[in-house]
């Protein structure tokens, strides 16, 4: 069985996943703080951050980027 955030070695990774016109989706065992070092609580197994600026609650996503935030980031190939 797997859990989120251990790869195949047993060894926690962390993925962040750039989602198309929206957030970061952060899975993994990780802790976030603020500019202070204050660890924010977090809720479920992953996290879900604003990169639109739109967000109430920042740093986390909060569904506003549906109002046409164009986020296009794809990975560039090799040269
Ligand atoms: S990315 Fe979702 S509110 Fe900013």
């Amino acid at each position: 069985m797997s859990h989120p955030g251990v790869g195949q070695a047993g060894v926690s990774q962390v993925t962040i996943k750039v989602r198309a016109n929206g957030p970061l989706k952060v899975t993994g065992p990780v802790t976030l703080v603020d500019h202070e070092g204050r660890p924010f609580e977090i809720r479920g197994d992953d996290l879900v951050l604003c990169r639109c600026g739109r967000s109430a609650d920042k740093p986390f996503c909060d569904g506003a980027h549906r109002g046409g935030f164009d986020g296009t980031c794809a990975r560039q190939q090799a040269l």
